[in-house]
């Protein structure tokens, strides 16, 4: 196990509400912060950087010092103009983890560790952990099989014991986790930490629109689509909303070109067509952050003393 010094003592539940485009914003950070776990948002769910710097500072002035660090996503990618921006703002406001995703961690690990941060690496394979590993981050978040949102495709019972075996630092297992269970499995599979998503989307605290979530309480896991028709990478979406926007679920079109770094574009995908991991069956109604994650700890309790 692996997780940075006094760390684990500040966390009520191993676990970190993972960032989501469109879904998470700094009323979801904080919530997931209170209720005890590590809250984290997308920095391009911000309009403006001025935007994003009004929620940095939120977070800073809202919450306690012993309350769990928060967390940044910043996408990496070549493409995605306003990186250095966001990595500068990371800076001035001492951002506790910056997740990075789409991309290499390199240009930003110094910059990062210069005032104590942590950068944890999105990867979704062990080749990718490899060399995320060899920048120098602190943590690597593996994107399993079965994950909302950019998934991978190798099964995380497979994926977190391969990376444990060379990697000393934080591991974070993301993929289908929307149970105390679930939680508790992943760091008996060798990982520090849990990353979840689809299990906050339909929170009171999450910015996703109420059809959205109300579509999350009705599916199951049958209702996941992987397709790469929208994104150009594999991704999975809620069934009902692919019929809603006129695609067909059991045809859908080939690859789109990919183009991440156009945060418009994107947004105009992720409006209509709705994105969730396997892990939907966990949700059964819509409920605040709190609430969610007094289940999940209740959950990973009994799992514990079983
Ligand atoms: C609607 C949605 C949006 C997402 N947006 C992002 C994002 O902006 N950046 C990112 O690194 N991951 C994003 N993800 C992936 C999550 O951070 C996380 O890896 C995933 O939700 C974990 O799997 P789970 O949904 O099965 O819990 C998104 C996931 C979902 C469901």
């Amino acid at each position: 196990m692996a997780l940075p010094e006094g760390m684990r003592a500040r966390l009520r539940l191993p676990a970190i509400a993972a960032p989501m485009f469109l879904v998470s914003g700094p009323d979801l950070a904080l919530a997931a912060c209170r209720a005890g776990i590590i809250g984290s948002l997308p920095a391009n769910n911000a309009r403006s950087i001025d935007i994003l710097e009004s929620w940095f500072a939120r977070l800073n002035s809202e919450l306690p010092a012993d309350a769990p660090p928060w967390a940044v996503n910043i996408m990496v990618h070549k493409t995605y103009l306003r990186m250095q921006e966001e990595v500068d703002l990371a800076i001035k406001y001492r951002a506790p983890i910056v997740i990075t995703a789409l991309g290499s961690p390199k240009a930003i690990v110094d910059q990062i560790h210069s005032y104590g941060g942590l950068v944890f690496a999105d990867v979704n394979s062990v080749a990718f952990a490899e060399k995320a590993a060899a920048t120098g981050v602190d943590g690597l978040v593996l994107v399993s099989a079965g994950a909302g949102g950019h998934t991978g495709q190798i099964s995380g019972f497979a994926f977190a014991p391969a990376v444990r075996s060379f990697f000393n630092g934080t591991i974070i297992l993301a993929g289908g986790i929307g149970t105390g269970q679930a939680v508790r499995a992943a760091e008996l599979l060798g990982a520090d930490l849990a990353y979840i998503g689809t299990r906050f989307i339909a929170s009171e605290e999450s910015m996703a629109v109420p059809r959205y979530k109300e579509m999350l309480i009705s599916a199951t896991a049958e209702d996941i689509i992987l397709s790469a028709a929208l994104t150009g990478v594999p991704a999975n979406w809620l069934r009902g909303s692919l019929i809603e926007a006129g695609y067909d679920p059991k045809n859908m079109p080939e690859k789109a070109p990919m183009n991440i770094g156009k945060v418009e574009e994107a947004a105009k995908r992720w409006r209509d067509v709705w994105s969730a991991g396997q892990g939907v069956g966990a949700i059964q109604s819509i409920e605040p952050v709190a609430a969610i994650i007094e289940q999940l700890v209740s959950e990973y309790r009994a799992a514990v003393s079983r």
